[in-house]
């Protein structure tokens, strides 16, 4: 039985990471994507999303825009990390594919209703969808089979200010919102929360990039590395590994530039993992809340471990996990995946 999966993302290149993990993945289905506004605008991650699945050659699955804004302040992009488009280096082929009729909240609400208990979600961009959604059905913490939730920082320094993490910084009332209201879900519903304490240990490095092609006996094998111009572009064979190339490219020269290391951190691609497979990662509940008023501090996001509040557990903290086994996953699946949708072309014989 597949697990079917909402998929609710900022596309971005780490979300295109994350996409490719799901589609690839034999045991995922997309059953719809929420394209939500956050490091670049909605219509960009929705115009990514649909560009990726048909280079996939992925089924019709559900696109839906999210919402222009979020929910109390103007939207923030972040170009400079995810470039122009939000996937880098990549000029994907613009799709034919048509979005949803319906808006990414309603998506979220109508899906998680037609099928009680079933449905995974997973947030990997600003929680402004979600948060919308729980408006439109309070009972989504109960219909969902489980959620995830890339997002936040605890007790790790911040990637946007020196407390917090792009995707709550983006929309915090969100991020507050749906933390509240997961309040009062039973233990096994609590969000399982990927925040940069755990996911800026995984690290993807150009050699992971040279394993993937060899995986989908993609040619050349390409070694990117810091001193390339900013004008070159993969000449991969397969596809995939063509646009992943110059997507990732970009992250490994914007980490590079703030002296990070020519490397990418993996947020994404790992919470989809987790969303398949909870067992990657050790957790540990807290009790989350998302500070509003802070001046120094606003989208902080804060955990009580120990009941301080005298608030029962909202969340599970990943607090652990082994980064080379999500990237032997990432790199068989993924290089698989790519191998299977774009097989090499036989070269003719001179
Ligand atoms: O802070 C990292 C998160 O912000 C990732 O989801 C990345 O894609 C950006 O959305
Ligand atoms: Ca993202």
């Amino acid at each position: 039985m597949r697990q079917q999966i909402i998929v609710d993302v900022d596309t971005g290149i780490d979300d295109s990471l994350a996409l490719l993990y799901l589609l690839s993945s034999r045991e995922a289905e997309i059953v719809g994507i929420a394209a939500t506004a956050g490091n670049v605008p909605a219509a960009q991650v929705a115009a990514n999303n649909l560009a990726w699945l048909e280079i996939c050659r992925a089924p019709d699955i559900e696109v839906a825009l999210g919402a222009a804004t979020p929910l109390a302040i103007p939207l923030r992009t972040t170009e400079d990390t995810h470039g122009p488009q939000g996937i880098g280096y990549a000029e994907l082929p613009r799709s034919g594919r048509g979005l949803s009729p319906r808006s990414a909240a309603q998506m979220w609400a109508e899906l998680a209703r037609a099928k009680p208990g079933e449905i995974i979600g997973l947030c990997t961009g600003p929680l402004t969808n979600l948060a919308l959604a729980l408006r439109i059905e309070p009972d989504l913490p109960v219909l969902l089979r489980r959620l995830v939730i890339m997002g936040g920082t605890f007790n790790h320094p911040g990637n946007t200010t020196p407390t917090t993490e792009w995707n709550v910084h983006v929309d915090p009332e969100a991020a507050k919102e749906v933390f509240d209201a997961f309040a009062a879900a039973p233990a096994q519903r609590r969000p399982i929360v990927c925040a940069l304490d755990v996911t800026e240990t995984i690290e993807m490095h150009p050699e992971h990039l040279v394993r993937l092609a060899e995986r989908a006996q993609s040619f050349p094998v390409e070694h990117v590395s810091a001193d390339q111009p900013s004008t070159d572009r993969s000449v991969a064979s397969n596809p995939i590994i063509r646009h992943l190339t110059d997507a990732v490219r970009f992250y490994f020269d914007f980490h590079h530039s703030y002296d990070q290391g020519y490397l990418a951190h993996m947020h994404d691609p790992f919470a989809a993992a987790v969303a398949l497979d909870p067992a990657l990662a050790r957790l540990r509940p807290a009790t989350v809340d998302v500070e509003l008023t802070g001046a120094l501090t606003r989208a902080t996001t804060v955990a009580d471990w120990v009941g301080m509040w005298g608030r029962p557990p909202n969340a599970d903290i990943v607090v652990g996990t082994d980064p080379e086994l999500f990237f032997d996953q990432l790199i068989t699946r993924v290089g698989d995946f790519a191998l299977t949708v774009h097989p090499p072309v036989p070269q003719e014989v001179p």
